[in-house]
């Protein structure tokens, strides 16, 4: 079988394409992705010289070199997109483009060379918000969307433009609804790569607000093992919501457990301006559970104390990517200062 992975040089495309090769021995896999900034090829260098893989550079929304990347393929497994909820914040027209129009693109391409499965990789974010104070408020896949960020808003649109080629033209699509990931290979933007790699560079961890938002997690290859049991057992047209947790983890919770495994104390905490529109999520995953017989492998402690590991032993692979996120963030927290004091 030939998969063609959108996104594969970034995080999870990145530790699927690993995990696929080493459990799917007679497939090849081609990954199309423009190496954006989030891309860092030295996640794959490992696989550089496997016949079974094969890298092309390119943009999902190029309608050219999306046709010619997509002939003889028979399942699309797509992930690429602008990732970043903050940087959606900053520049919410480079998310429209990427991953509604990126998106669009794709499904009619893969319509036209008529693929066995689309699988579109989406988020949980898409639901909107949980009631904190309500602990039985979960995210499950009859949900109406009720995105809040740009980013948010853009793969829910992406999922939409999916089930329409389903609906619309029968295209065999699957989607998946997920929680936060963490794990290797994860850019230093986000949450616990960069409270890792701050611990190790001796700076304090920026928590937004309180730190009382609350997040699901879910260790990457329990991700690939969630999409990898859709794609065998799904069901054609179905939305699946994965998960992590049982119940959700306050961002405060999420920071004691690394620095109690990093063995320092709660005085590394340097509360900041809050993100706006900030949401909070609780998934719930019984359906994938109960039908597809998938669960998560990891519990939060392993997976945090392998990921820490990681980071620890891999300082090469972030310390570019690092100092390109504090920039970001140097220009983001201007801005939001800026804007506070107009209010
Ligand atoms: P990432 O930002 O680490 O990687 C995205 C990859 O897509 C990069 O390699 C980038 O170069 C590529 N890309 C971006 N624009 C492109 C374009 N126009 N053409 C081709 N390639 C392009 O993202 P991630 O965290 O690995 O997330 C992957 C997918 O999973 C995304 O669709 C995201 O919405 C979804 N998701 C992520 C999480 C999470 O916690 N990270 C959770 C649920 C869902
Ligand atoms: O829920 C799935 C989503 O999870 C994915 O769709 C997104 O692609 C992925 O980036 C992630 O979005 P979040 O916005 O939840 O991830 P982030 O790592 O940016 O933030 C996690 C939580 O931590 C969030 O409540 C904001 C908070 N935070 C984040 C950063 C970067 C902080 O308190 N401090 C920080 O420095």
């Amino acid at each position: 079988m030939q998969l063609l992975v959108t996104g594969g040089m970034g995080f999870i495309g990145s530790n699927f394409i690993h995990y696929w090769l080493k459990n799917h021995p007679a497939d090849t896999i081609i990954n199309f992705d423009n190496l954006t900034y989030a891309a860092n090829p030295a996640s794959l260098q490992d696989c550089s010289h496997n016949p079974r893989y094969h890298f092309v550079k390119g943009d999902i929304v190029d309608e050219v070199a999306v046709d010619q990347v997509m002939s003889g393929t028979d399942v699309v497994v797509h992930f690429a997109a602008e990732s970043h909820v903050d940087r959606s914040i900053d520049n919410p027209t480079l998310f429209v483009r990427t991953n509604v129009l990126g998106t669009y693109v794709l499904l009619s391409a893969a319509l036209k060379h008529s693929v066995k499965r689309f699988h579109h990789i989406s988020t949980d974010e898409v639901f909107g918000s949980v009631n904190r104070l309500d602990p039985q408020d979960f995210f499950r896949e009859n949900r109406p969307y009720n995105p809040t960020s740009p980013y948010a808003a853009s793969k829910a649109s992406s999922d939409h433009f999916v089930r329409s080629f389903f609906k619309t033209f029968g295209l065999p699509v699957t989607i998946s609804n997920c929680s936060n990931n963490y794990g290797p290979f994860q850019n230093p933007e986000k949450f616990i790569p960069r409270m890792i790699t701050n611990v190790l560079n001796n700076q304090k961890i920026p928590v937004y607000g309180q730190g009382d938002n609350i997040r699901d997690w879910l260790y990457v290859e329990d991700h690939c093992s969630a999409i990898d049991t859709i794609l065998n057992k799904g069901k054609v047209g179905e939305t699946y919501c994965i998960g992590g947790l049982k119940d959700g983890s306050t961002n405060l919770n999420l920071v004691k457990t690394v620095l109690q495994v990093m063995g320092k104390n709660i005085d590394q905490i340097n509360y900041v301006p809050d993100r706006p529109g900030h949401d909070d999520y609780r998934v719930d995953w019984t359906k994938i559970n109960q039908q597809l017989g998938w669960t998560p492998k990891h519990t939060l402690e392993e997976g945090i104390k392998a990921t820490i590991q990681w980071y620890q032993q891999n300082s090469d692979w972030w310390t570019n990517s690092k100092k390109e996120a504090e920039l970001f963030y140097q220009k983001l927290n201007n801005y939001q200062h800026t804007s506070y004091e107009k209010k």
